[in-house]
């Protein structure tokens, strides 16, 4: 028999508001970034008209349909869901004084059903969306005046959920500010390279002021950061491809490095030097970035490879990280590279670094599904993709690696973010919907459901 995970360790799915719960303008919801880009991260800001739709306006209905849902999570053995709150059900302009009541309460009934079934929330406070209003009156995370917001709705849900939720994280991928800056820091396309990172920087800062209130008001809580964990290999031995790996790696560890060590790195300073990027920072921000988080958590889908040969970049550029591909790995129908050992040697690369406790907190492979005559899915491509990386995670924890837990991402279909897609699905729970917003949105157990279901009854000893 094979060796079991760890007793506790959390084991469930990953989702996020905008991508699942719909009800985009019930019980006084604002309008969020994600709302204005029906077409996903990287599409185009859409200004929304009555009558006019978005897949995402309904989504798969999880707003409404959550008790259902939640006894499948529960069926499946999940001892933990990730979820996240959407800040507009709470503050709907982002600059309100006092939050919506209709909003807190429908969380609270959210995480009251959690609880009965024993399923432990890890809430995201943001996700992959803002306030739109913050966006068009104060220009997003740019202007210094969004920290204050975001410290009053954080302030808000610790206090409101303290009994209820023990584990926080704060900026879903905060890295991917750098790619799809209106998702990440709400600044319009056009904006500079210091434009960027001044966004960023006030995110970090209020990140670190999360850390700092979360600590005052549950402190029984732990909270982590949440990076796009974007590893990146040599494409050749070749020194300066080794070298330019290191640096498209601190990319993404600049994040990491600043929420858990509390100071801006040397090579940092080096880049915004000889940049011309100039940023604003006051004794209080670096005060606020030293308040580090308890655990660090990520996503992992991909990994990809760095060449120092600009030519060669642009004849093999693949998918949406500019990622140089990999020869000697597969792809996804979508061209993201599945690569198992790359993710204990993540977990292993993060270990070492900061010696925090690692939480996966998403992980799986979008695929379109068919039905067979009866109806079923068969989908033994996504058991072998998540079987094949738990693999790795067991052998990081045998490493020596402290591994918390795994929630693989949308346990039930769901709204994908690139795009917008439905057909590209990570579910062990089919929906029954299609792009054009027709199907029932029943739920229906894919072949996954009772392969993850074993696992998790034997922790992971049928791996
Ligand atoms: C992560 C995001 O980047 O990847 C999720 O945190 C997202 O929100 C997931 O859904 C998968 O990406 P996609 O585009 O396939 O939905």
């Amino acid at each position: 028999m094979n060796t079991t995970f760890p007793e506790g360790f959390l084991w469930g799915g990953a989702l996020a508001a905008n991508q699942v719960e719909g009800a985009w303008r019930e019980d006084g919801k604002g309008i969020s970034t994600s709302d204005m880009q029906p077409n996903g991260i990287f599409g185009e800001v859409v200004a929304r008209r009555e009558g006019e739709h978005s897949i995402k306006d309904v989504a798969i209905d999880f707003y409404h349909r959550y008790p259902e849902d939640i006894a499948l999570f529960a069926e499946m053995g999940f001892t933990c869901l990730r979820i996240s709150i959407a800040w507009t059900r709470l503050f709907p302009q982002g600059d309100e004084e006092e939050p919506n009541e209709a909003g807190l309460a429908w969380y609270d009934k959210l995480f009251d059903e959690l609880l009965r079934h024993n399923i432990q929330p890890l809430v995201t406070l943001s996700h992959y969306e803002m306030p739109w209003g913050l966006v068009e009156n104060y220009g997003g995370w740019g202007n210094r005046q969004v920290i204050t917001f975001f410290e009053r709705y954080a302030r808000c849900v610790f206090t409101r959920y303290r009994h209820k939720v023990k584990l926080w994280l704060t900026f879903n991928e905060i890295n991917m500010s750098l790619h799809a800056p209106l998702t990440g820091v709400g600044l319009r396309a056009g904006c500079s390279q210091a434009e960027i990172y001044q966004a960023i920087h006030h995110q970090l800062v209020a990140s670190g002021l999360a850390v700092k209130a979360c600590r005052e008001l549950i402190p029984d809580a732990r909270i982590g950061n949440m990076l796009l964990g974007g590893l990146t290999y040599p494409l050749t031995c070749k020194p300066a491809d080794v070298f330019a790996t290191l640096q498209d790696n601190r990319r993404w560890q600049f994040f990491g490095d600043v929420q858990c060590r509390g100071a801006y790195p040397g090579y940092m300073r080096r880049y915004f030097r000889e940049n011309h990027i100039d940023l604003e920072i006051t004794p209080q921000d670096r005060e606020a970035l030293g308040h580090t988080v308890d655990f660090i958590s990520f996503s992992y889908y991909m990994t990809g490879c760095v060449t120092a040969d600009a030519g060669l970049v642009e004849k093999l550029r693949g998918n949406i990280l500019d990622m140089v591909p990999n020869p000697h790995l597969e792809s996804s129908e979508w061209g993201w590279q599945i690569d198992p050992i790359g993710l204990r040697t993540l977990l292993n690369i993060l270990w070492d670094r900061y010696q925090k406790p690692l939480f996966i907190v998403e992980n799986g492979l979008g695929a379109q599904d068919k039905p067979d005559r009866d109806g079923r899915i068969h989908d033994d491509y996504r058991i072998s993709y998540l079987n094949d990386h738990l693999v790795q995670v067991r052998e990081a924890i045998e490493d020596g690696v402290e591994v918390m837990g795994y929630t693989s991402w949308g346990p039930i279909d769901l709204i994908s973010a690139s795009k917008a897609e439905v057909n590209k699905r990570y579910g062990f729970i089919y929906v029954d919907l299609q792009q054009d917003g027709s199907g029932t949105l029943s739920r229906s157990r894919k072949e996954s459901f009772y392969w993850y279901q074993k696992i998790i009854a034997s922790r992971g000893a049928l791996l």
